[in-house]
């Protein structure tokens, strides 16, 4: 009876075993039926380093203090702006006077508290802007309350790049990452992400830091350890990228580097200019090869005809002759 006992003891515990990864299993399933989102693209990089993303957040509320740490970047608007406008001005015919960017999409990648994404949705784009860090977003959304014109224009969301290639396509007709590729881990994923959602002949902008040993001294060691004009830790020079290296990473992904201007920042006026000399920060335009044209009507018949001749070659050794005719 002991050994009756024990016997039915193991099938009551095998049977619950076995219900219990039935019910994994089908919750599971069922787990997979929830999200019917078809995954476009993923790839197993990413691009978001914790590290940045924990410096960011200790930094989330202070995005629109014009005077505080993130005074340059208001300022750099002053030329940020016009270059995208002007820019994306030339790729179109005829535009509205006011609202010179209705009809665009951009996405703002690593938009941070909507510095750069409010003047733009306000020139009348619709604009996605995206950042991993949640409190920034937070910032971005409660600012974006205060202007009711943005309310339609702008739509945030806390994510990454890669996050929105699962989701899209060539949909962008620009995309804009400013003062950002110094923040990812893998740049290279970064770029082939940003080409993948942005339409053939789409425009990509970037502005960021060359890596030079003049970056190095003002960039770090004068902005953040000498005067403090930017929180300490807040850039890493090895993740700074020359105009070469990124127009290399571009061409590759097929993007063809348009316009790479420097842009220099006087930290006693706290005003940028324009200027010949990239060695500091740069802005770079981008833009996405349009899709092939068909061939013409003369000249797809004549490609089909080569291509039965080629074919009836073999069985015919007059083609030749016809061919070089
Ligand atoms: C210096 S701020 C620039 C913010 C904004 N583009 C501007 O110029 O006002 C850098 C921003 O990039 C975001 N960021 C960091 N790593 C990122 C990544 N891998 N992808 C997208 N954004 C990232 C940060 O959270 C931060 O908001």
């Amino acid at each position: 009876s002991a050994y009756l006992e024990n016997h039915l003891s193991w099938t009551v515990q095998i049977k619950r075993w076995v219900s219990y990864r039935m019910t994994f299993a089908y919750l599971n399933k069922m787990k997979s039926y929830r999200y019917p989102v078809t995954r476009l693209y993923s790839t197993s990089q990413t691009t978001v380093d914790s590290n940045e993303v924990k410096t960011f957040r200790t930094l989330a509320h202070r995005w629109w203090d014009e005077q505080g740490t993130y005074a340059p970047l208001h300022s750099m608007n002053d030329l940020r702006v016009p270059f995208i406008r002007d820019n994306l001005l030339k790729t179109v015919t005829d535009h509205q006077p006011g609202k010179p960017l209705s009809g665009m999409k951009i996405l703002d990648v690593g938009c941070g508290g909507g510095l750069l994404t409010e003047p733009l949705g306000r020139l009348g784009a619709s604009v996605i802007g995206i950042d991993p860090v949640d409190e920034n977003i937070k910032t971005a959304q409660h600012h974006k309350s205060f202007d009711p014109v943005l309310a339609k224009r702008i739509e945030y969301r806390a994510c990454s790049l890669e996050e929105i290639v699962e989701e899209t396509i060539e949909t962008f007709d620009a995309i804009v990452a400013s003062e950002v590729v110094e923040h990812v881990l893998d740049l290279e994923t970064f770029i082939q992400c940003c080409c993948r959602v942005l339409k053939p002949g789409g425009s990509l902008f970037i502005t960021t830091i060359n890596k030079t040993q003049l970056s190095y001294a003002l960039g770090i060691v004068f902005a953040e350890q000498i005067a403090g004009l930017v929180p300490k830790g807040t850039h890493t020079w090895e993740k700074f990228v020359s105009p070469e290296k990124l127009e290399s990473i571009l061409e590759s992904n097929g993007l063809s580097v348009l316009t790479v201007a420097g842009m220099l920042y006087n930290p006693f006026s706290g005003y940028w200019h324009w200027s010949e000399n990239t060695s500091l920060n740069y802005a770079a335009h981008a833009a996405k090869s349009k899709a092939e044209e068909p061939p013409a009507p003369t000249e797809f018949f004549l490609n089909r005809e080569t291509e039965r001749l080629q074919a009836n070659d073999s069985a015919n050794p007059g083609a030749h002759e016809e061919l070089k005719k």
